[in-house]
């Protein structure tokens, strides 16, 4: 069986959602607390075991690479300074997984995106992680997958239900049981990328994570321009659900869509609620406001 190893992990949108902020830097590097949200997917991915990851980006997202290479310059003032923990914080960051990045010259979607890794991945299964969603659970989202790609050796993609009203924000999946344990596992019957809510086949979403099959490159080059007239990974994804099974998983855990504003302020507070140096103060805080 072939193991999963290599992440894709695209970050070549605008970001335009957080302007100002997102002007001079890329929205992956906006901190939850003290860490860009992109390295907390970073450390999904080092968690559920892979070892290289393949950043697809644009123009201005170069810190995105800088922050998991090494920085000697910093590293040497931390050493001179004693700051051994922070030089400890800075250095683990580099050494934490392979990286490398390809450019999306132009945006022509996410299908796209993901699309022009092949030389990449090659002809072997792979995993993609979109920057926006955040899953918090003791089992990483990702890892949840694996198992039952080590099972089925087919793709999967994680799935939630998310209200009505909002359908249209997402791809949504028609699915059918699977005879197994796990009442989690779906199996895919079609799928539908940002339908109108009266067209939307179910209001089961899928939410960035996902391992594919090499499979999907042959059938994203079939792929023509959808939604928003770009290339979308779920009409590959119904392509490739043609020729062989696709899998749904109703991970376990809480997401957070930090691409939204709303989203991303409620996972500041709850990251910073789970942190120990700050909890206590914080919770003193947010007790003391007159709401
Ligand atoms: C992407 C996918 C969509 C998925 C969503 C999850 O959309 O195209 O199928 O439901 O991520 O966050 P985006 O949010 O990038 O527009």
């Amino acid at each position: 069986m072939e193991r999963v190893r290599k992440a894709v992990i695209p970050a070549a949108g605008m970001g335009t959602r957080f302007l100002p902020a997102t002007k001079a830097i890329p929205k992956e590097m906006l901190p939850i607390v003290d860490k860009p949200t992109i390295q907390y997917v970073v450390e999904e991915a080092v968690q559920s075991g892979f070892e290289d990851i393949i950043f697809v980006t644009g123009q201005g997202k170069n810190e995105i690479e800088d922050h998991f290479d090494y920085d000697y310059r910093l590293e040497h003032r931390l050493k001179e300074q004693g700051k051994e923990d922070l030089l400890r914080i800075v250095r683990n960051i580099s050494e934490m997984i392979a990286v490398s990045s390809i450019r999306q010259k132009k945006p022509l979607g996410l299908g796209h995106a993901v699309q022009i890794t092949e030389a990449f991945t090659g002809d072997e299964p792979f995993g993609v992680f979109l920057g926006d969603d955040i899953v918090v659970h003791k089992v990483p989202c990702m890892k949840q997958l694996l198992t039952v790609y080590d099972r089925y050796q087919a793709s999967v993609v994680a799935v939630e239900e998310v209200p009505w009203e909002s359908v249209s924000r997402f791809g949504l999946v028609a699915v059918e049981p699977v005879e197994s344990k796990d009442p989690r596992l779906l199996r895919i019957r079609d799928m539908v990328e940002k339908p109108p809510r009266e067209e939307a086949p179910s209001n089961l979403a899928i939410i960035g994570r996902y391992i594919l099959m090499p499979g999907v490159f042959q059938a994203l080059k079939k792929t023509t321009p959808g939604a928003g007239g770009e290339i979308q990974l779920t009409d590959g994804l119904r392509g490739l659900m043609e020729l062989e099974p696709v899998y749904a998983y109703r991970f376990e855990g809480t997401r957070y869509d930090v691409g939204n504003k709303l989203e991303y302020l409620i996972a500041t507070v709850e990251f910073a609620l789970r942190r120990e140096d700050l909890q206590e103060e914080f919770r003193d805080y947010l007790r003391s406001l007159k709401l």
